[in-house]
C-alpha cells in the first residue's frame, strides 16, 4: 500500500539527495511503515555509504533486517559496533539475534548489561527465554489473589509479647487510624518495624496476627521469592510485589529474612547486590510511589548482617528485640495452644520454669511429643485420656531449647559489635 507522504517525500529526496533533513524524513516515516522494509534497507544502505559515522542509520538498519529475519547480518554489522553505544532496544534485538542463532550465553550477557542499565526494561521473548521469574506476567489479575491472605488471628492469639505488641500499635495501627490528627502534627506516616531475635519466637505470627487485627491483606515476601541470579530481576521482582501489595492496600507487608540482601551481598556481583538493597530502599521510602496503607514488618535472625541503610529514618526505623516468652507468656501460649486438645489440671506455671529457654515453636513441638504419646497410649489401650502436667514435663525432657545456640552468637556481637546501643536489649535479656 503506497503513502501519499512517503512518495512525496522520496520525490523530494530525489530532487536534492544532499538534504539530511528530508532524508531522515523519509526514513522516520518509513519505518512506521511495515510496506517500505525492503526500501528502507536500500535507503540506509546508501545513507550509510554518504555518512558512515551516523550510527542511528545503523541501528535502524539492524532493526530493518530482524523484521525480515535476516539474523546472521544483524550479528555481523552487531560485531562491528560497540555495544555500549547502541540504544537498549537495539540492544535488545541484538541480544536476540543471538538466541536465536543458539548462542545462549553472549544473548544473557547482553540482556545482563541492559538490566544493568535499567532494570524495568522488558522483552517478552528474552524474559521467557531466561526464564525469568514471570510469576506476574502470568498471573490473571484475580489469580494474584493467591499471593494475599487474610489471616484469621489477631493479638488475641498471640501469647505475651506485649512489647511487640504496643510497639506495633503505636508505629503501625494508631497512624493508619488517625491519619489527619498525625497530617495535622506534621509527623509522617511511614516507615517499618524490624523484628529480631531467636527462630521459633513469633516473629512471623505476629505479622500475621496484625493483619488480622486490622483486618488488612498480608503479603509475605521472601528473599528466595526475589533473589534472582539474573541482575535486574530481582529488583523488578521486589518493585512488583510492591506494587501489588500497593493495590491491596491496607496491606502488611512482610519481608521475611531481610538481612539474605545483606548476606547474598558477596554470593551475588557486587554492583547487583547494591542494586537489589537500593531497590529495596527505594520501595520503603515509597519513591515514584504512594506507601499510604502499607504496613511493612520486617523480620531477621541475623540483625548483625543487615545493611546499615535499612536502619536509617523512615525505613526500619524501629528495631524490635523479639526475645524467647517469658513465664507469663509462655503460660499463655501453653494454653492457646491446648485448646481445642483433651487436657486436664494442668499446672502451667511448673511447665513454664522447667522450659527455660524455649520458644513458641519450642511450646509446639512440646505439645506435639505429648500428643502423639497420649495416641500410642489411646491406641493400646483403646481409652483416649486427656493431656495432664506430667505428660507435658517428660516431653519437655526430651525436646532441647532451640533458642540457645542463638544467643551464643548474639551475646558476641552485643559484647564485641554494639553500635549505637542497638543490642542493649539482647544484653538486658541475659542477664
Ligand atoms: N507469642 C506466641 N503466641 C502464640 N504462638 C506463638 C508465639 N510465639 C510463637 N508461637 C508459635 O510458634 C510458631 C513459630 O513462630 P514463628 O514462625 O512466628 O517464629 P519466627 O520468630 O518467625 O521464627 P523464625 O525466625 O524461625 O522465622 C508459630 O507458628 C506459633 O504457633
Ligand atoms: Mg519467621
Amino acid at each position: 500500500m503506497h503513502n501519499e507522504e512517503i512518495e512525496q517525500l522520496k520525490q523530494a529526496l530525489d530532487a536534492s539527495p544532499k538534504n539530511e533533513y528530508i532524508r531522515s524524513m523519509l526514513i522516520e516515516k518509513m519505518q512506521q511503515h511495515n510496506d517500505y522494509n525492503t526500501e528502507l534497507i536500500a535507503l540506509l544502505n546508501d545513507s550509510i555509504k554518504l555518512q558512515p559515522n551516523q550510527l542511528s542509520y545503523k541501528e535502524r538498519l539492524i532493526t530493518c533486517y530482524f523484521k525480515e529475519d535476516k539474523i546472521s547480518t544483524c550479528i555481523i554489522m552487531a560485531e562491528a559496533l560497540d555495544l555500549d553505544s547502541l540504544s537498549l532496544p537495539t540492544r535488545s534485538i541484538i541480544a536476540k539475534c543471538y538466541l536465536r542463532e543458539g548462542n545462549n550465553a553472549q544473548a544473557k550477557l547482553i540482556y545482563e548489561n541492559i538490566l544493568d542499565v535499567d532494570h524495568e526494561f522488558e522483552d517478552t521473548e528474552l524474559d521467557e527465554s531466561f526464564r525469568l521469574k514471570s510469576l506476574f506476567q502470568s498471573l490473571e489479575d484475580e489469580d494474584q489473589d493467591i499471593l494475599f491472605s487474610k489471616p484469621t488471628i489477631n493479638f488475641s492469639d498471640v501469647g505475651g509479647m506485649d512489647d511487640v505488641k504496643r510497639e506495633i500499635d503505636l508505629k503501625i495501627i494508631k497512624p493508619l487510624d488517625n491519619v489527619e490528627l498525625y497530617a495535622q502534627y506534621g509527623k509522617k506516616i511511614g516507615g517499618g518495624i524490624l523484628l529480631y531475635g531467636p527462630p521459633g519466637c513469633g516473629k512471623t505470627y505476629i505479622a500475621k496476627a496484625t493483619a488480622g487485627q486490622i483486618n488488612a491483606n498480608f503479603i509475605s515476601i521472601g528473599l528466595d521469592d526475589i533473589l534472582d541470579m539474573w541482575q535486574g530481576n530481582s529488583e523488578k521482582n521486589l518493585h512488583n510485589y510492591f506494587e501489588l501489595a500497593r493495590s491491596k492496600t491496607p496491606c502488611v507487608v512482610f519481608l521475611d529474612e531481610v538481612d539474605a540482601l545483606g548476606a547474598k551481598r558477596s554470593d551475588l556481583k557486587q554492583s547487583a547486590g547494591k542494586n537489589i538493597i537500593n531497590q529495596f530502599l527505594a520501595e520503603l521510602d515509597g519513591i515514584n510511589a504512594n506507601n499510604d496503607g502499607l504496613l511493612i514488618i520486617g523480620a531477621t535472625n541475623t540483625p548483625w548482617h543487615l545493611d546499615t541503610a535499612f536502619r536509617r529514618p523512615g525505613r526500619f526505623d524501629r528495631i524490635i528485640f523479639v526475645p524467647p516468652p517469658d513465664s507469663t507468656s509462655k503460660e499463655a501460649i501453653l494454653k492457646l495452644k491446648l485448646k481445642g486438645k483433651p487436657h486436664e489440671n494442668i499446672d502451667y506455671k511448673k511447665i513454664a520454669k522447667k522450659t527455660s529457654g524455649y520458644s513458641g515453636a519450642d511450646i509446639n513441638a512440646m505439645i506435639d511429643i505429648a500428643v502423639e504419646h497420649k495416641l500410642e497410649d489411646a491406641m493400646t489401650t483403646g481409652i483416649p485420656k486427656p493431656i495432664k502436667t506430667k505428660d507435658l514435663l517428660e516431653a519437655a525432657a526430651k525436646h532441647k531449647a532451640s533458642t540457645v545456640d542463638w544467643f551464643t552468637t548474639a551475646k558476641n556481637y552485643a559484647l564485641f559489635a554494639n553500635k549505637s546501643g542497638l543490642y542493649d536489649d539482647i544484653l538486658k535479656y541475659m542477664k
